[in-house]
């Protein structure tokens, strides 16, 4: 039997960077898409005839170029058809930009009994990929929406983890040793906490009187136990469960926690779907005058200089990453901590850059990010397209001179790293 799949994608190739866009966050909430890049010598018109039969809805994106096209034009006829014998098939036309007259008053003879969405009207892909579901009936799977595949059970992302938090704990430590002397015997909670190895060296010189670990890795969870202690606990918890407060909370009977004076949450909001709740979940949970201190990344901050394709490859091929979870995660949590009722809201810094750490440190940095082979990308399914796949020989073929260069002062490095903090007093 033929592949199924629930949208079909109508659209010229001219507006392929855009569309692709659209595709990707399509696929991100787990709807599936036929998306072609169009060669009309390797798609016969049958079996695009066939893909739009096997999908439940059909969305066209329109603009002049995808109004004229030929191919366009036969799809909707076909999209019309199979409209008139199933109702509960959708066409949802989505215009990406200003039509001709001309192009307007041909596409309305096919398509103008029907709502269209305006790209223009919404402020982000997101957005607009939400109304498409919409107009389309189609239903998202909550709890999995937005969850990246992370997992630090592959040995290449352990040994890449480690390295990381060599790094980044320097720059953790300058606020969190701000921060835990504000309280005398604070009670903290980590969310995500992995083997508890990196928080317990992060919080080694620090004071507390009750950490508690929480992580969905079972396995984690079984080698953090081996460090436990009389005033450290971990345990397995999902927090996108909808189990998530109740759980955490019998723990905190058990050990006469009424609210914890720090939350430390470091690498993780990244992974997850649904970070709006628990942002509320984490609002109750802190104490009247806790702290909460998030690190996670952004790539919108992102600096190279000069200016070279070596690193827009590697950022495509993050980006494209199944597992690398949604990098643009930092600048949406400020407003969204706002929402969640917190009131003191600082961003404390931004960025890491490759002239804070010389020598070894200056090393690292690069093999953290830059280096193909700690990149846990073993096959296709890494990715969440091709061509980010296609790169990865691009990328490892040139990685030993670029190194080279940037060891010896060439390049300037900066990368989206947040830190932030939120309380709930003014
Ligand atoms: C990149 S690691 C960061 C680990 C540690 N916080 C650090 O900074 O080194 C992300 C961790 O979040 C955990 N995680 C991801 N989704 C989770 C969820 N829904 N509930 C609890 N833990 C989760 C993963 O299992 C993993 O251990």
């Amino acid at each position: 039997m033929s592949e199924r799949f629930d949208i079909f994608v109508s659209y010229s190739n001219a507006n392929k960077d855009i569309v692709e866009k659209i595709v990707n966050t399509i696929k991100f909430y787990g709807v599936s898409c036929w998306f072609q890049l169009r060669d009309s010598k390797q798609h016969f018109v049958e079996e695009i005839n066939q893909a739009i039969n096997n999908s439940k809805d059909f969305v066209v994106f329109l603009s002049n170029e995808s109004v004229s096209s030929i191919m366009v034009r036969n799809e909707i006829s076909r999209a019309i058809y199979q409209l008139n014998r199933n109702p509960s098939y959708d066409i949802v036309p989505v215009v990406i930009e200003p039509l001709t007259e001309q192009n307007l008053e041909i596409i309305n003879l096919f398509l103008g009994s029907l709502n269209w969405l305006y790209i223009e009207k919404y402020h982000d892909i997101e957005s607009l990929v939400l109304a498409i579901f919409e107009q389309a009936s189609i239903k998202l799977k909550i709890d999995e929406h937005l969850q990246s595949t992370y997992s630090t059970e592959k040995e290449v992302e352990k040994i890449r983890l480690k390295e990381q938090n060599k790094y980044l704990n320097a720059y953790a430590l300058q606020h969190l040793e701000h921060i835990f002397p504000k309280y005398s015997s604070p009670t903290v909670l980590d969310i995500g906490c992995d083997t508890g190895e990196n928080v317990l060296v992060r919080f080694e010189k620090c004071k507390f009187r009750f950490l508690m670990g929480i992580d969905k890795n079972a396995g984690a969870i079984e080698i953090a136990n081996t460090r436990a202690t009389e005033n450290v606990e971990f345990f397995c918890c999902d927090v996108t469960s909808d189990d998530f407060f109740r759980q955490i909370f019998s723990h905190m009977q058990r050990h006469h926690i009424l609210g914890f004076d720090i939350i430390h949450i470091s690498a993780v909001l990244l992974h997850l779907g649904r970070v709006e709740e628990l942002l509320k979940n984490l609002y109750m949970l802190l104490s009247p005058d806790g702290t909460l201190f998030i690190q996670d990344e952004d790539d919108g901050v992102n600096v190279v200089y000069p200016k070279s394709q070596y690193f827009d490859d590697c950022f495509y091929v993050w980006e494209h990453s199944n597992e690398s979870g949604d990098r643009n995660t930092a600048r949406k949590l400020p407003a969204m901590l706002r929402d969640a009722g917190f009131n003191k809201i600082d961003v404390l810094s931004s960025a890491i850059t490759s002239v804070d750490f010389d020598g070894k440190y200056r090393e690292e940095l690069w093999d953290l990010y830059f280096n193909p082979d700690l990149w846990a990308a073993d096959d296709a399914s890494y990715f969440d397209n091709y061509e980010a796949y296609n790169l990865l020989p691009k990328v490892k073929e040139r990685h030993e001179q670029m190194k080279a260069d940037y060891m010896e002062g060439k390049y300037f490095i900066m990368l989206g790293m947040f830190f932030i903090t939120a309380t709930k007093s003014l």
